[in-house]
């Protein structure tokens, strides 16, 4: 197993791997999420605030995780080991972030589900209005497709189960011909898709004040919430903390330059969130909606908004897909730090890790597929539903403490010579000195304070 001889798998080109760990980084966070918590935050103040913790803290985390995979071509546990041999607790790092790769993996596919129920949908023209119909009679329409996926557990899990048999098919195919391979084919498309929308948007009637909602900043609309908000969302847009891109890090070849493939991964995700933003809002504004929808924005607001342009039900499924493919090659990530772990630590072959995992995935994913309707009336923690008890605990605990324990081991326990060495090639005079500081005073104190104001909040 720990053979250093045997041949492990590599990326086949950059571009290949700059593509899967933007797919990776590319996700609900972007085209979901970041649109609805930038339209709660008040716009422009918000997104600045979050383009600053993308710069001070995302990436250099990302750098420092490439870093670790690179260095010593394991998986996330493994490279611990690999470092400080097997009985240094630094492996809880590890340990921390497979585990939430497992459990974010679980319910991820259940929203990812939801996106190919509306592809579905959007096929069958649910989307077009018919004449006559105005937005009260729309939103009722799709409240009712979308309250009838919640209210649905089969229908819930029967797409939870062909999102996972998808992951389980590309991840099978090996880096390369699976990974590499589908993140070549599927983020072009994503993004192609992406600027048909945000063309779309630009030429809507709310342009204007999409433009201004987004960039002009409005200082008294942030509050410290705001702000703990963006830096834990710099965090789970950039796919950091669950071994997504130490793992993709250990099949880079020496050559590359980790600064410029991080800094090339982290404007592409920062890019296409700010993108969706204005593919997302102008015709939000153009209908006369509300930007501060919160989670429903994208399976709610958003398909009434199509119901009444004309083409709208193309756009909608546009649009679905768009969310679809992003969700796949980030679930596919996931599933690729979990397979890596039985095969360089456990000896596994490719095929029967990933077809383990992904039947394990499936079945944990099945109370967060019933939260919403035959388990509705379990809440684990506080008043939270399963599927929200889930997500509080990986989203709040587990990736703040792995990612916490990786800036302070990268910055300050690894020694500083050979990190140096891998970071540096090709890098020039400023970036090292920067990066350190960074990685050792500024990421710590963020996120340590993101995770203490967690246990606050939630009196955890
Ligand atoms: N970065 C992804 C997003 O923005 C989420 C994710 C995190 C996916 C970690 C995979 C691994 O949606
Ligand atoms: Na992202």
């Amino acid at each position: 197993m720990l053979d250093s001889s045997r041949s492990r798998a590599q990326w086949g080109s950059r571009i290949g791997f700059i593509l899967a760990a933007a797919g990776s980084a590319v996700g609900l966070g972007n085209i979901w999420k970041f649109p609805y918590i930038t339209g709660n935050n008040g716009g422009g103040a918000f997104v600045l605030v979050y383009l600053v913790c993308i710069a001070l803290v995302g990436l250099p985390i990302m750098i420092a995780e490439l870093m670790i995979g690179r260095h010593t071509r394991r998986d996330a546990v493994g490279a611990f080991i690999s470092l400080e041999g097997r009985r240094s607790p630094w492996q809880i790092a590890g340990w921390v972030s497979i585990l939430a790769a497992f459990v974010i993996l679980s319910y991820y596919s259940v929203v990812a589900g939801w996106t190919l129920d509306f592809i579905l949908r959007a096929l069958q023209g649910a989307f077009t209005t018919p004449l006559g119909t105005n937005t009260s009679q729309a939103a009722d329409h799709v409240s009712t497709l979308f309250q009838g996926l919640i209210d649905s557990g089969p229908r819930q899990l029967m797409w939870h189960f062909i999102f996972i048999s998808l992951c389980l098919g590309i991840v099978i195919g090996g880096v390369q011909k699976g990974i590499e391979r589908w993140s070549k084919i599927l983020m072009p498309i994503l993004l192609g898709l992406l600027v048909l929308l945000f063309v779309n948007g630009m030429l809507s009637d709310g342009a204007r004040q999409a433009l201004n909602f987004m960039f002009r900043p409005d200082f008294q609309k942030l509050n410290p919430g705001a702000v703990l908000e963006a830096l834990g969302h710099a965090f789970f847009t950039l796919s950091l903390g669950m071994a997504a891109m130490i793992t993709y890090g250990s099949y880079l070849s020496r050559q590359d330059s980790l600064f410029g493939s991080g800094l090339r991964i982290a404007l592409l995700d920062t890019g296409i969130a700010l993108m969706a933003g204005l593919a997302i809002f102008p015709i939000v504004f153009s209908a006369g909606m509300q930007p501060g929808a919160g989670p429903g924005l994208v399976f709610q607001t958003i398909p009434v908004v199509f119901s009444n342009l004309p083409g709208g039900n193309i756009l909608a499924l546009l649009f679905f897909l768009l969310l679809a493919f992003a969700a796949l090659t980030s679930a596919i990530s996931l599933l690729e730090s979990q397979v890596a772990y039985l095969i360089d630590e456990r000896g596994w072959g490719r095929k029967q890790a990933t077809a383990f995992l992904a039947i394990l995935a499936f079945v944990v994913g099945i109370p967060s597929a019933l939260s919403s309707n035959l388990l509705g009336h379990l809440t684990p923690i506080a008043d939270l539903g399963v599927f929200d008890s889930i997500d509080l605990i990986a989203s709040n605990y587990l990736l703040p403490v792995s990612g916490l324990l990786t800036a302070l081991y990268v910055g300050w326990f690894w020694s500083g010579q050979e990190e140096k060495e891998e970071l540096l090639a090709g890098g020039s005079g400023w970036i090292y000195p920067t990066w350190h500081f960074l990685i050792r005073f500024v990421a710590p104190v963020a996120v340590g304070v993101i995770l203490y104001s967690k246990i606050e909040e939630t009196g955890l």
